[in-house]
């Protein structure tokens, strides 16, 4: 099997290069991100394997279909950025990395909650410039707080475990939620704690004291944090999205920072994170008004998709992957195929 693999970093080689030479896979290795323009690129090869700002919309999956790649192999968890319905419509089956480490993104997401609420990142700066006073830099604790957690899946759960440890009051969102916390169960509870309830978003919104988004993003939580919600939130909360950018409505995000809602905020992600994010911008001039805003805000931490980015995680994503290259290849066990 030849695989066509976009988007790539010089890590990406350490990692990928190896376990495909095992399998007896040939990997050709592209900079380019996967889009309707540089589909073509993958002539020759039975795959692309492409990454969370490649875009596999309906124009570029029809260009594959016509070279005859026999599928999609998504290096992450999220699926966003393939068009499912026209991938089942010209039958090229999409596998995904449904899970590699959702510890590796719960501990970042606990990293930048603890940070930004400490203000450690500005600290980090001062005493680098040898200035030692800590005027500005308060937080609070949070032990005895509430924090809420939108979506309970794979990485909410891992971050639920890690949080069990701070004694806050958990809220929970999710529409599919999990049997053993609603019922009680003997042993959710000692997984999760006694003060993990799910509640209704709004109710979220309003008691949390922190927020941190688990969630993939989908119609349904596209700009789930809008104004509206903002409007909702106690003054001073905490919010973290390790997720998708899309979550959050950048502009009506922005507005609640200048209105001092916030108390801190770690993205991680960005809406327009695209052709930014994974790339040395710094001899550039950032033209995006809305990062340069985010950028610009003390209260906020912004760090480019790295969530994932542990030597566990990626060692996990190349297995995995090249597993679903050798399911492709023999068309049988695809048991990692996007249904959607
Ligand atoms: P998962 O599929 O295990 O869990 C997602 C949960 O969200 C499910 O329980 C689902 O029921 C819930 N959900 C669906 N619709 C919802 C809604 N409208 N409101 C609230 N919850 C909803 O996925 P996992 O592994 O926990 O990953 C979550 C997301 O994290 C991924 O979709 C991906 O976008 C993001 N991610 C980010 C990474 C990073 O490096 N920053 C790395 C890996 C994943």
């Amino acid at each position: 099997m030849k695989i066509a693999f976009f988007d790539t970093k010089p890590y990406d080689k350490i990692w990928f290069e190896p376990m495909a030479k095992q399998e007896g896979f040939e990997i050709v290795f592209f900079e380019e991100k996967f889009n309707a323009n540089t589909a073509v690129m993958s002539k020759g090869c039975d795959a692309v394997c492409i990454f969370v700002n490649d875009k596999a919309d309906d124009k570029a999956l029809e260009i594959i279909k016509e070279l005859g790649i026999k599928g999609v192999l998504l290096r992450c968890a999220g699926f966003n950025n393939v068009d499912i319905k026209t991938a089942k419509k010209l039958d090229i089956p999409v596998l995904r990395v449904p899970s590699y480490s959702p510890r590796a993104v719960a501990e970042y997401a606990l990293g930048l909650l603890l940070a930004v609420n400490r203000k450690i990142h500005r600290a980090y700066v001062r005493t680098r410039d040898f200035n030692y006073s800590i005027n500005g830099l308060m937080g609070t604790d949070l032990s005895g707080k509430t924090i809420g957690i939108i979506g309970t899946g794979k990485i909410g759960q891992a971050f639920m475990s890690l949080i069990k440890g701070f004694d806050m009051e958990v809220l929970l969102y999710d529409p599919y939620p999990i049997k053993g916390i609603v019922d009680g169960d003997k042993d959710a509870l000692i997984q999760f704690g006694t003060n993990v309830k799910y509640v209704d978003l709004d109710t979220l919104f309003c008691k949390a004291d922190a927020i941190s988004m688990h969630c993939p993003l989908t119609k349904d939580t596209y700009h789930i944090i809008n104004r509206e919600s903002i409007n909702k939130m106690k003054k001073g909360v905490l919010l973290v999205n390790t997720s998708r950018g899309a979550l959050i409505d950048t502009s009506d995000l922005i507005e609640g920072l200048r209105n001092d809602i916030f108390g801190g905020i770690g993205l991680d992600v960005y809406e327009e994170e695209d052709g930014v994010f994974f790339e040395d911008m710094s001899n550039v001039n950032i033209k995006d008004m809305d990062l340069l805003s985010l950028t610009s805000f003390r209260n906020v931490i912004l760090t480019s998709h790295q969530a994932f980015f542990t030597k566990e995680a990626m060692s996990e994503i190349a297995k995995i992957t090249i597993e679903n290259a050798k399911s492709l290849e023999t068309g049988s066990n695809l048991k990692n195929l996007v249904l959607e």
